[in-house]
């Protein structure tokens, strides 16, 4: 049975009602949260986005033939409930927001009844997320979800409102594009009319936005769809959202400065949370030095502390060997630890391990019963190293200290990640904290060992540092750029630089990564064209939208705050997707599919 809702008007939502209605002739319309009929009462809540009202229907008030109908709900038939808001007075329920009210109905239609759900709508659930994603439109009845996707819808609002007073234009840019280079794989669109030939979906508006800065549209912005073709994580989905600008005579203050009233603004509208302004830069160097990362997280402290100096003439094979092969070797001290139980000790070992590493070295300062230090390499030094090291690292009784020797790449990222692992196992980290963190001058290059060549750190586009420009063909490593990342909590949200806005810089840096002029030619000739005739210097950022509406809404997944993600094989498991096409359509495309052999 599903009845018309011809002749009623919902009066509010279900949650909107409060003690100010009471005695006034209501219609509420939602959908059955849960029913329970009490002999001559049946109890029913009524659920929409807002929340949900009691209902209760009684034989006397609404007639028999009401009642018998009401009889017949079960959960999640979409009703429409006419009545009277009455009091409940002592038998208030003060966890929900309507607790203190109730309707008392006098009608009720059935608008559509519904087949026994695949899993219950509740807050919590167990129910494993693959159902739950085939069913998305019904886990999106639940109230945590609905209440992301309203937060997300805040946060897109804010943003929109903020940019528009700061004089951007919101310009929307194709999804049918020609590859733009951002790291990942694309993903492609075949084309009827020119066989063989495919567009790509943009990995982000990088190059149209630039060139909107050749246009002289000077301040841009755009809530903009990205597809990039990698492996997904759990704040990483295929197709996303950025919050991307660009704009015209800027440097990086003007970005910074943009862009902290922009956090600030989103942060007290979405969640009433005050962003300490300036927020606090550190360059790259520092933090991989400090926190062996490009995004730490400094909710705790523990930094790193270099001791290769300390040790450099040690008999100690591990630093011996380390130090020979121009590697480091670097430690952390962890206050109060020294008690560590081995076991613990040797689960840090792991995750040095699967980081790279091969050991770690541990020394718990007069941590033994002797009063002596425990430790797996101080046999193989002299006492007066030993002290050395503890001086150097600030340590005291009682503390634990962790090494790493090897190549500095791999102690930057083994303590990088022994640094996290102390931070969530000994709960260092401060839950309600919000650490923002701007790294600045990033590397222009990044050595490619599987391609053996040099690759854009940030993308193509972006400018060197000017006093570092002159080292780009005797020590290209050496070179920083205008890049920065804007870090929330050890994640990265966003990420810009200020561009390349010369042609011969351009078309050097190209050269530089291994694009011979007919291949730039052939992928960018539109922007070496463009650059030819009158560049503003520009500069611009994007954040993940999503990613920071992930961390506005504490959820523990990036899917938490999509309406509709993809699963981690990068498949749609309500719509199917993707999936066969007919083969009329392959053919019109002149596609004919080759089976790849594994
Ligand atoms: P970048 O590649 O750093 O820069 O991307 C900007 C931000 O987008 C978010 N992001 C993602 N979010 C969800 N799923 C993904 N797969 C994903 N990939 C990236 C991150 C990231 O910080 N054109 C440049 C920006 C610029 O230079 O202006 C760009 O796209 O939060
Ligand atoms: P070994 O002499 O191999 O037993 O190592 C002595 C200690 O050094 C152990 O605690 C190892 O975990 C540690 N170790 C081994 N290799 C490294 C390394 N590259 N960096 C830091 N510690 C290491």
């Amino acid at each position: 049975m599903a009845e018309s809702m011809q002749g009623l008007k919902r009066t509010a939502r279900c949650a909107e009602f409060t003690i100010e209605d009471i005695g006034k002739t209501v219609t509420a319309m939602g959908w059955v949260q849960k029913t329970r009929n009490k002999g001559g009462l049946i109890f029913t809540d009524v659920r929409d986005r807002s929340g949900i009202i009691q209902v209760i229907f009684e034989e006397d008030i609404c007639g028999s033939e009401v009642f018998a109908k009401a009889a017949g709900l079960h959960n999640e038939y979409c009703i429409a409930v006419t009545g009277n808001i009455r009091s409940r007075g002592k038998d208030a329920n003060k966890d929900i927001k309507t607790g203190a009210i109730e309707i008392e109905a006098t009608d009720l239609r059935i608008l559509s009844e519904a087949a026994t759900l695949p899993f219950q709508i509740e807050d919590e659930t167990n129910t494993r997320e693959e159902l739950r994603l085939k069913y998305r439109y019904l886990d999106l009845r639940r109230a945590p979800l609905q209440r992301n996707i309203a937060l997300r819808s805040r946060l897109a609002i804010s943003v929109r409102n903020y940019m528009a007073e700061q004089g951007f234009l919101e310009i929307e840019t194709p999804t049918f594009i020609k590859s733009t280079p951002e790291g990942a794989r694309d993903y492609l669109v075949p084309s009827r009319v020119h066989q063989g030939e495919f567009y790509a979906l943009p990995q982000s508006p990088q190059l149209l936005k630039q060139l909107l800065m050749v246009s002289g549209f000077d301040r841009y912005f755009q809530l903009a769809r990205c597809y990039r073709d990698e492996d997904l994580r759990a704040d990483r989905q295929p197709e996303f959202t950025q919050i991307d600008m660009e704009l015209s005579f800027a440097d990086v203050d003007t970005v910074i400065g943009v862009n902290e009233g922009l956090l600030k603004r989103i942060f007290k509208e979405v969640l009433d949370v005050d962003v300490e302004l300036p927020i606090r830069r550190m360059t790259w160097q520092t933090a991989m030095d400090v926190y062996g990362s490009d995004k730490p997280d400094l909710r705790f402290d523990l930094p790193i502390v270099d001791i290769s100096d300390v040790v450099k003439d040690s008999e100690f094979a591990v630093f011996k060997s380390a130090l020979e092969a121009k590697g480091a070797v670097r430690g952390i001290r962890v206050p109060g630890q020294g008690h560590m139980p081995r076991k613990k000790i040797d689960a840090l070992t792991d995750v040095a391990k699967y980081y790279g590493g091969k050991g770690l070295a541990y020394l718990c300062v007069n941590c033994a019963d002797d009063g002596g230090h425990k430790s797996s390499f101080a046999k193989f030094m002299k006492p007066e190293e030993i002290d050395a090291i503890i001086k150097a690292m600030g340590a005291e009784k009682g503390d634990l200290l962790v090494f790493a020797a090897d190549k500095l790449d791999t102690v930057r990222n083994v303590l990088g990640n022994v640094r996290l692992e102390l931070g969530r196992t000994l709960d260092l980290i401060d839950k309600n904290a919000w650490k923002f963190l701007w790294v600045t001058e990033f590397p222009l290059l990044e050595w490619s060992e599987e391609e053996q060549r040099y690759t854009a750190m940030h993308h193509p586009f972006t400018a060197p540092m000017d006093e570092d420009w002159q080292y780009i063909d005797s020590d290209p490593g050496r070179v920083r750029a205008k890049a920065y990342d804007i870090v929330l909590n050890g994640t990265e949200i966003g990420g810009g630089s200020v561009r390349i806005h010369q042609a011969d810089v351009q078309e050097k840096m190209l050269e530089v990564l291994g694009f011979t002029p007919e291949k730039a030619n052939e992928q960018f000739g539109f922007l070496l064209e463009a650059f030819k005739y009158g560049v503003p210097p520009h500069a611009g950022l994007a954040y993940g939208l999503d990613r920071v509406a992930m961390w506005m809404a504490g959820a523990e997944s990036i899917r938490d705050v999509m309406a509709f993600p993809k699963l981690k094989d990068a498949s749609d498991a309500m719509m199917g997707a993707p999936a066969p096409v007919d083969p009329k359509q392959l053919d019109d495309l002149g596609i004919g599919i080759v089976k790849k052999e594994d």
